[in-house]
C-alpha cells in the first residue's frame, strides 16, 4: 500500500520573465510556449506526487483569456486535484504579472492527466491523495466528473477513421 500525500506536498509554482524570443510579432507570448510551460508545471507537480516516470495522457480544452506581453512575468501554479489508479489529474493556473505595477491576471486554466509508468512502459499505481477539507473533496469530485467526460471523448476519438 502506497503512502498518501497531500496536494500541498506537490504543489508547484513556476515564474519566468517573457523574453522577445518567446513572443509573436505583436510582442505577446506564443500560445505554444504557454502550453509547453503548462505541461512542464503540471508534470513537476505530478512527479512530486508520484515519484515515478509519467506520460501526458490528456490536456483538456484551453482558453487564452488575456495576452501576456514581453517583459511581463508568467506564473504557473500547478496542484494535483484527484488521483485515480495509475493516472492523476492536475490543475494548472497561468497568470500574467506586470513587473512595474504587480497587476496580476488569470490568463488560462488547464487540466492535464498524467499516467505513471515504469521504465519498461507498463502502468504503475500512484499514491492516494489525502483529501482533508470540504474544498479538496469538491475539487476531487469535479475532477472525477471531468475524467468521465474525458474518457468518453477518448472512446469517441478512437472510433475515428485513420488516414
Ligand atoms: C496515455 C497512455 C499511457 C494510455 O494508455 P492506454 O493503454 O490507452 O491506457 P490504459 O487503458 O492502460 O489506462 C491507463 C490509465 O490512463 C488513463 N487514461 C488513458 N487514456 C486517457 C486519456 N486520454 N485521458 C485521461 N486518462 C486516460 C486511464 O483512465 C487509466 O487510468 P487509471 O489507471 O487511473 O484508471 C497511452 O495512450 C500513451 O502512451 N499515449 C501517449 C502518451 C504520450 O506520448 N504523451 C506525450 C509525451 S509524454
Amino acid at each position: 500500500m502506497l503512502a498518501g500525500k497531500r496536494a500541498s506536498e506537490s504543489a508547484t509554482e513556476m515564474v519566468q520573465v517573457v523574453l522577445p524570443n518567446d513572443a509573436n510579432a505583436l510582442g505577446f507570448i506564443l500560445g505554444g510556449t504557454v502550453m509547453h510551460l503548462i505541461d512542464i508545471a503540471g508534470a513537476i507537480a505530478c512527479h512530486r506526487h508520484t515519484r515515478t516516470l509519467l506520460v501526458t495522457a490528456a490536456v483538456d480544452d484551453l482558453q487564452f483569456l488575456h495576452s501576456i506581453k514581453v517583459g511581463d512575468l508568467i506564473i504557473l501554479k500547478a496542484r494535483v486535484t484527484c488521483v485515480f489508479r495509475t493516472s492523476l489529474e492536475v490543475q494548472v493556473d497561468v497568470f500574467s504579472e506586470e513587473t512595474l505595477t504587480g497587476r496580476r491576471q488569470l490568463t488560462s486554466r488547464a487540466y492535464l492527466t498524467f499516467v505513471a509508468v515504469a521504465a519498461d512502459g507498463h502502468r504503475v499505481p500512484v499514491p492516494p491523495l489525502i483529501v482533508e477539507t470540504e474544498e479538496e473533496r469538491r475539487v476531487c469530485e469535479e475532477a472525477q466528473a471531468r475524467r468521465a467526460r474525458r474518457l468518453q471523448r477518448k472512446a469517441e476519438a478512437t472510433t475515428l477513421p485513420s488516414a
